[in-house]
């Protein structure tokens, strides 16, 4: 298919990612998406280029990501999220440390899988279309804390042990160079 002139400035390898035919098993997605991620990355020091491009390759490589994006921990109060790079509906600024899954997987640094986020206590609701959501913590190389990466789905029970395995993997190879 012959795209429009504007796509052409689109740099080569992203267009490629684009238009690529993924493996239709979830772990075999994941470890091909993964791959490409780090090709994409390669040579790219600026976290905020690192942390688009991980949500954007990851939301338009699977159905269920409905709301896909970084909460990063804000410099000047450390206790608090601030919204970082996403992909979907607009999403909450700040998030308390221990509030919602967000600021609970921040607090504990402990991957949160959430099959029904209306039963979370203090789940926060940016859009009432999301249903489920995995969050995970992402450290720097010295291990600190400098993020969270957030999934929502439309879908009840939309993720699993599958989806934090290698969404841990593939942030700690982007952020901590693991
Ligand atoms: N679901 C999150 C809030 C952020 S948004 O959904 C984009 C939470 O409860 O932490």
């Amino acid at each position: 298919m012959t795209r429009p002139a504007a796509a052409a400035k689109t740099p080569p390898m992203a267009e490629a990612f684009n238009d690529k035919t993924l493996p239709e098993a979830k772990a075999e997605r994941y470890a091909a998406v993964a791959g490409e991620i780090a090709a994409v990355l390669d040579g790219e020091p600026n976290l905020t280029a690192r942390m688009a491009t991980v949500a954007s390759m990851l939301a338009s490589s699977f159905e269920d990501y409905f709301w896909t994006g970084f909460y990063v921990v804000d410099p000047d109060k450390p206790d608090e999220l601030v919204v970082g790079p996403y992909q979907g509906t607009l999403g909450c600024l700040r998030i308390a440390f221990g509030r919602g899954v967000c600021g609970t997987a921040a607090r504990t640094r402990q991957t949160q899988v959430v099959e029904d986020v209306h039963a979370f206590p203090g789940h926060i609701a940016c859009d009432s279309r999301s249903a489920s959501e995995i969050v995970v913590p992402v450290v720097d190389a010295q291990g600190r804390l400098i993020a969270v990466f957030d999934v929502d789905s439309e879908r009840p029970a939309a993720f699993d042990a599958v989806d934090a395995e290698w969404l841990e993997r593939i942030l700690l190879r982007t952020f901590a160079g693991a």
